[in-house]
């Protein structure tokens, strides 16, 4: 039997931090669904197709990855999926109370799901979505952190982006 897992998130957009965790991922697992969560609570910065297409596009070499998309509840999602292992990266110490949270919380709601961590590359210690918005909407350049299909869509997204950062 196949081992499966799920890799779960924002994706807002993705990140090479997250493409390091995919990677790893298969390296241990055969496939990787990686499930982009639909949160409306969130400001997103792309639009859910807009995030499953870079991902499609960023992974395109490997055919282990699934991707798809859920709304509501995790634990419910690989509950109807049949999938038993969550994996999530960590970075620093302050990822780690908020992923605490929702390790119990998935374990409460779904009992057969175990979350793993791995430790995010080092060369990706300080990158994560929320700063690459951060810079990239100020139009400052994130080329070498995002696979380059999210340079394209920022260029294409954003003005100030594209006036600053030609190639
Ligand atoms: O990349 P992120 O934003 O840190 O990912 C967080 C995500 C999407 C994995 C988490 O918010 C989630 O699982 N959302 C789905 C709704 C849910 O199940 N919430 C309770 C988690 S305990």
């Amino acid at each position: 039997m196949s081992k499966l897992a799920i890799y779960p998130g924002s994706f807002d957009p993705i990140t090479n931090g997250h493409i390091n965790i995919i990677e790893r991922s298969l390296l241990i697992f055969d496939k990787l669904v990686v499930a982009v969560a639909i949160n409306a609570s969130k400001n997103a910065l792309f639009t859910l197709e807009e995030r499953v297409a870079m991902i499609k596009e960023a992974t395109r070499n490997n055919p282990n990855v699934i991707i798809d998309s859920f709304e509501g509840l995790l634990a419910d999602y690989v509950a109807e999926k049949e999938i038993n292992v969550i994996v999530r990266g960590l970075r620093a110490l302050s990822d780690f109370e908020y992923e605490f949270q929702m390790t119990f919380m998935n374990r409460k709601l779904n009992r057969h799901v175990e979350t793993i961590f791995m430790m995010t590359g080092l060369r990706w210690f300080y990158v994560n979505s929320r700063i690459i918005k951060e810079v990239a909407v100020a139009g400052g350049s994130v080329k070498g952190l995002v696979p380059d299909v999210v340079c394209e869509r920022l260029r294409e997204k954003y003005p100030r982006y594209r006036e600053r950062n030609n190639s």
